[in-house]
């Protein structure tokens, strides 16, 4: 499947301005490219009781989720000025349910498969 990484750039970007990032004023935005091509992204909508925030990679699994569905092909995560920023750790897990080991996560330039992020990652098939 063909990958427009300056799309997702673009897309990941635009919506960093929708951030709701008061509290410490970083906003972030995620575009992932889902298996039937459709893209879909999330930004971080922060809390007054700062520990409920949620990250733009949430909001980008919900869209995915509320969309349709499907599974997540490559995901790239920016800062509202556009650089790069890896996925937390929490949101590499979302991201595993989301896409797998397989899953193409654009690290500064370098898209490299979520299993490289998190190695030995728990997941569904652990529940077996
Ligand atoms: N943040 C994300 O949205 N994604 C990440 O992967 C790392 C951090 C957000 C959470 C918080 O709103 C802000 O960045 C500062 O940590």
């Amino acid at each position: 499947m063909d990958i427009d990484w300056a799309e997702l750039e673009q897309r990941a970007v635009e919506v960093a301005g929708h951030a709701h990032a008061p509290y410490s004023k970083f906003p972030v935005g995620a575009a992932g490219l889902a298996d039937d091509g459709r893209i879909v992204v999330g930004c971080n909508v922060e809390n007054a009781s700062h520990g409920l925030g949620l990250c733009a990679e949430c909001g980008l699994v919900s869209a995915l989720h509320a969309t349709g569905g499907g599974r997540l092909v490559a995901v790239t995560v920016r800062k509202g000025d556009g650089g790069h920023i890896v996925p937390c750790g929490r949101c590499r897990q979302l991201l595993h349910e989301a896409g797998g080991r397989d899953l193409l996560v654009d690290t500064d330039g370098h898209p490299r498969p979520l299993s490289v992020l998190l190695p030995e990652a728990f997941g569904p098939e652990d529940l077996l």
